[in-house]
């Protein structure tokens, strides 16, 4: 997208502008120029950068979320009373995990490509002070980045929720600076909500769900925003709703994933015309850079931006309905075919 906006046009009329804080066009490219295989290419330096260099930005957005019309108040609702779906997989045979996370910067610091070690520190404190109110399924503890490795019995089991030091893609962005300061995750006692500080954006609210209960991570999820908000304020803009360094996470900074079993129908043509036309994401369960293998596919909302929380859930629980149907119909046409026999 980088290469497809930063037209000659463009790159004239930023090329010396800055943000307050001092944010440069380069701060926002890197990533894309030292990695020419980036999807996207570009991460704001700060929450002004959006509109500063909004001759790259707003095109690079549109592409991201389809649908989007610049200009619109971006609509919020973490109302779990408003998300009351059935059970979208009631044979249990395709869901084998939902995992909803949000991505939220705090009012008041740069973003995290160009936030210095000391604004990492200063924001790890701010959420460890919030995360000591969360109560009752959410309490839980804290652990650093940097005692990971010192105390190896401290991680629990393999399903555990952590992060890693960036990728390339990252690294060129700044995310990676003065690693691992600064950086850490909360997680509760039974292990279906964390809270990572400092990855990509200052904070990562993740919900986790071992079944096919959205309805259940979703309300675990509102509760530890409602909390967290207590005392934290959110950068927010009215039509880029939460701010996030990357610009495919405005909006809502929701992304609400399945883990699906689909030994069929996965990877078929029709899968991916289902998948283009709900506008859903297809990624390897083993993470955002890695090759696809096996037949669980993890499938999650394109949009974040444009529409609500609540609706991008039911964006993505409309999908993956039509992917098991698709997955029946091909387990039909397979009886069929034996019977043919
Ligand atoms: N910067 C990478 C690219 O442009 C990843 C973009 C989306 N993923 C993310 N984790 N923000 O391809």
């Amino acid at each position: 997208m980088l290469k497809t906006y930063l037209t000659l046009d463009v790159w004239n009329e930023l090329k010396d502008r800055k943000t307050r804080n001092g944010v440069g066009l380069y701060d926002c490219i890197r990533s894309g120029i030292e990695n020419t295989d980036s999807k996207i290419g570009v991460y704001a330096g700060d929450a002004e950068s959006y509109a500063v260099f909004a001759a790259l930005f707003a095109p690079v957005i549109a592409e991201c979320h389809p649908g989007y019309r610049e200009g619109g108040q971006q609509p919020s609702d973490m109302d779990a009373k408003h998300f009351r779906p059935g059970n979208p997989d009631p044979d249990g045979n395709s869901i084998v995990s939902v995992r909803i996370r949000v991505a939220r910067n705090i009012c008041g610091y740069r973003l995290r490509p160009t936030a210095t070690g000391n604004e990492d520190l200063e924001v790890e404190q701010r959420v460890k002070s919030a995360a000591a109110l969360f109560s009752g399924d959410l309490a839980g503890t804290y652990r650093p980045v940097g005692d990971w490795g010192a105390s190896p019995s401290h991680l629990p089991d393999a399903e555990d929720h952590i992060f890693e030091r960036g990728d390339r893609f990252q690294e060129a962005a700044g995310l990676n600076r003065n690693w691992p300061g600064g950086r850490g995750v909360f997680a509760n006692k039974a292990r279906s909500f964390f809270a990572w500080v400092n990855e990509e954006d200052q904070l990562r609210l993740i919900s986790i769900q071992r079944n096919a209960d959205i309805a259940a991570a979703f309300a675990r999820l509102c509760e530890a925003v409602e909390t967290v908000e207590r005392v934290l304020e959110f950068q927010r803009s009215d039509t880029y709703g939460y701010l996030s360094s990357c610009p495919t996470n405005l909006g809502t900074g929701l992304r609400a994933s399945f883990h699906m079993r689909l030994p069929l129908s996965g990877g078929s043509q029709e899968f991916q015309n289902v998948c283009m036309q709900q506008r859903l994401a297809v990624r390897s369960i083993f993470g955002e850079q890695s090759a696809m293998s096996g037949n669980i596919y993890d499938i999650s909302n394109k949009r974040r931006l444009g529409l609500s929380e609540v609706e991008c859930l039911h964006e993505i629980l409309e999908g993956a309905m039509k992917l098991i149907d698709l997955e029946k119909s091909f387990a039909a046409r397979t009886t069929t075919r034996a019977h043919l026999n």
